[in-house]
């Protein structure tokens, strides 16, 4: 007889609802709640789910773990091993359009690759991976990017002469991403991002919130507008001259990243937090920045390694869900058809039963390959779903790094408690992060140059 997987108590079952699923859901998944978040890590929410799945693993061994959840199977993944199965045998038998995911996104994107199964999913995997150039560290279009990302720096920095707050740093974030995706003439079209903005917050609720089909289509229709006029050098270019099916539904595809480039905006800003309180971090990006300067889209390995150790210490796609399409073998132990299975990044992000460096900061590992998917380091997920959006995200952040410490230095004034002397806060709200800006040119050297004649 085949062996079962283990399976948790009701007791240790509510443990999981409620250390590990209710608060990551109550954050928003979608859209982020900036009062829950700030009480998330006023209470240091990820924390407990860590240790809470800690316990399990300790209690039930490797898994997964089977939980009792009436009405549904449900499965979470435990051991690193089994999370990189997961994540490699997409999207057969782990489908990745799981029914909640779907619920959700049904909101804005029905038909995003993401929430798409089946014989389609392959054409628009393949339009994304196109258009973002998945397996590209440099997108054809760098040197444009670049450019948008330096004026809007300049124009961000003259903004910020008081502070740098989340709020001035989000505008001209998203400036970049509409000229980026949609091109210039999209730069001050906060509408479309206020209108993505208002159905993300519906697709937080999934089932639990009525669909506003006028507003979807309000939103759909502006957005093709602005890939009508196919701007050069933006992403809606590459769109509007791409060949494909109807069933591929190209615009369909572009929520996802519109919305997606809000979790880029997260990750850096924490890098920044992180890089204004490590000395040592900072110094190698500076040398880096100082080293590229000339070259107009440099390759910057190291701020983008910041960017994926603020995303390992902190991932913004904390939950990676999957449904099974087919009984699975684990083992000898069987788990049926139609199983969800939840891995929880966080978990596997800070395990300090596990990884030496699990709450400090350790951008070198993803310069040597140390952070290998082995170790279930998968910020950006792994396997044939992986975040098809990966290699630009890196790319525009670690412009918008270098251009806005290049001959500055940001002090993070509030709130104080990152310390390279200690170990990182397990929850950070990138909401209340505020810097002062500070020139880095020396006096002399300003009054001389020919750009203050
Ligand atoms: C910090 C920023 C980002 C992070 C950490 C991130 C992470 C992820 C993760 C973990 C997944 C897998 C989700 C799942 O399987 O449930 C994913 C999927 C995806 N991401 Fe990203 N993402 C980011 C930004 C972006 C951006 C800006 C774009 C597009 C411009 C993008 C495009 C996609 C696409 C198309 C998928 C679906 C891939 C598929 O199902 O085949 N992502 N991303």
């Amino acid at each position: 007889m085949a062996e079962a997987l283990p399976k948790a108590s009701i007791r240790d079952t509510l443990a999981v609802a409620t250390e590990v699923f209710l608060p990551t859901v109550a954050k928003g998944v979608i859209l982020r709640r900036p009062k829950v978040v700030a009480m998330a890590e006023r209470l240091q929410l990820d924390g407990r789910a860590v240790r809470c799945l800690q316990r399990l693993r300790h209690r039930y061994g490797e898994g997964p773990l089977m939980l009792r959840v009436p009405g549904r199977s449900q499965a979470i993944v435990l051991s690193p091993e089994h999370a990189q199965r997961v994540l490699d045998e997409t999207p057969d038998p782990f489908a990745s359009a799981s029914t909640e995911k779907q619920a959700a996104l049904a909101h804005f994107q029905p038909h995003g690759v993401l929430v798409t199964n089946g014989a389609v999913r392959a054409e628009r995997r393949r339009v994304n991976e196109a258009v973002l150039e998945t397996e590209c560290p440099r997108h054809r279009f760098a040197d444009r990017f670049a450019a948008v990302v330096r004026e809007e720096v300049a124009e961000l920095v003259g903004r910020a002469q008081r502070a740098l707050t989340w709020e001035l740093y989000t505008q001209s974030w998203f400036r970049v991403v509409r000229r980026v995706v949609l091109g210039a003439a999209a730069r001050d079209d906060t509408v479309l991002t206020e209108m993505l903005a208002r159905l993300r917050g519906d697709a937080n609720w999934a089932f639990l919130h009525p669909r506003r089909r006028r507003l979807r289509e309000r939103f759909i229709e502006r957005l093709t507008a602005h890939v009508r006029r196919a701007e050069p050098e933006s992403l809606a270019g590459l769109v509007a001259s791409y060949p494909a099916s109807p069933d591929a539904d190209l615009i369909g595809q572009m929520p996802q990243w519109l919305f997606a480039f809000d979790a880029a905006g997260i990750a850096s800003f924490r890098a920044l937090a992180v890089l204004s309180t490590h000395p040592h971090s900072a110094e190698g990006a500076q040398a880096e920045i100082q080293r590229s300067s000339g070259a107009s889209a440099p390759l910057l390995p190291f701020l983008r390694a910041c960017v994926l150790e603020s995303v390992r210490l902190w991932p913004t796609t904390p939950m990676i869900l999957r449904q099974t399409l087919a009984e699975t073998q684990w083992n000898g132990a069987r788990m049926p058809k139609d199983t969800g299975v939840l891995i929880y990044v966080p978990f596997f992000h800070r395990d300090d039963t596990r990884l030496p460096f699990a709450h400090r900061f350790a951008p070198e590992q993803w310069m040597g390959g140390a952070a290998t998917e082995r170790s279930a380091l998968i910020p950006f997920s792994a396997g044939p779903a992986v975040c098809a959006g990966q290699q630009l995200v890196l790319l525009l952040t670690s412009l918008m790094l270098a251009s806005l410490l290049r001959d500055r230095e940001l002090r993070l004034e509030s709130p104080t408690r990152l310390n390279a002397l200690r170990p990182l806060p397990a929850t950070l709200n990138n909401f209340s992060l505020r810097f002062s800006i500070r020139d880095r040119t020396p006096a002399f050297v300003r009054s001389h140059s020919p750009s203050a004649a």
